[in-house]
């Protein structure tokens, strides 16, 4: 293991800075495989389901695939996951596009907010980043999150601009690191 917690290939790493952990409930973040595919899905349902009265429909519609399209969009993304007593309770997805890493599908259950896991999962997207030699990492999310944006924000992403009305009315904040 690397001094940061990653191991050499960026595939592992428990207690990444900035994670909250105590010894009775290290946070460990590590990859999603296909044997998660339904657990994701229940947990992108149960993510959206409070967001019912806030978002377009198709927005969430978009964002809570089948297992089938979450099979897809696993192509060209490497996911990662954490647990909380072998329960699935966050996931971020980091794929490579044109050297630069982009940051995708970021959710933590709501009975696990405010404990680090976005942290923890976001920071192992940022070693996983550095580890495939890329010069910055880039998010996109709506602007009305401001959650997601302060747990960026957190990690040294500044924003970088607005796309106005571009997930069906709604206006994407864009979040960048330079690494
Ligand atoms: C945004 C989200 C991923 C944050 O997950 P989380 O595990 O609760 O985040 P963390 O515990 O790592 O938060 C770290 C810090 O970020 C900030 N933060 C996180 N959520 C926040 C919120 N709702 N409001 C204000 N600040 C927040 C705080 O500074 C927090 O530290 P603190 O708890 O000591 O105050 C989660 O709330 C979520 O899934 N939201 C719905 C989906 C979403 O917005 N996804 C992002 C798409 S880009």
């Amino acid at each position: 293991m690397a001094a940061n917690g990653t191991n050499d290939r960026g595939e592992e790493r428990s207690l990444p800075a900035g994670a909250k952990a105590t010894a009775a409930r290290p946070i460990v973040v590590d990859r999603l495989t296909h044997e998660d595919v339904n657990d994701v899905c229940a947990l992108f349902r149960r993510v959206w389901e409070g967001f019912r009265n806030d978002l377009p429909n198709e927005l969430i519609k978009a964002w809570e695939p089948s297992p089938l399209e979450f099979t897809s969009w696993m192509e060209g993304v490497t996911y990662f996951a954490t647990r909380r007593e072998g329960k699935l309770v966050g996931v971020v997805g980091a794929s490579m596009v044109d050297g630069s890493c982009r940051l995708v599908n970021l959710v933590v259950d709501p009975d696990a907010r405010r404990q680090g896991y976005a942290t923890a999962l976001t920071a192992s997207a940022i070693e996983w980043a550095k580890h495939n030699g890329s010069r910055s990492v880039w998010v996109d999310a709506l602007a009305k999150f401001t959650g997601a944006v302060a747990v960026f924000r957190n990690l040294g992403f500044s924003e970088a601009g607005v796309l106005h009305k571009h997930f069906w009315d709604e206006d994407v904040r864009l979040l960048e690191k330079l690494l």
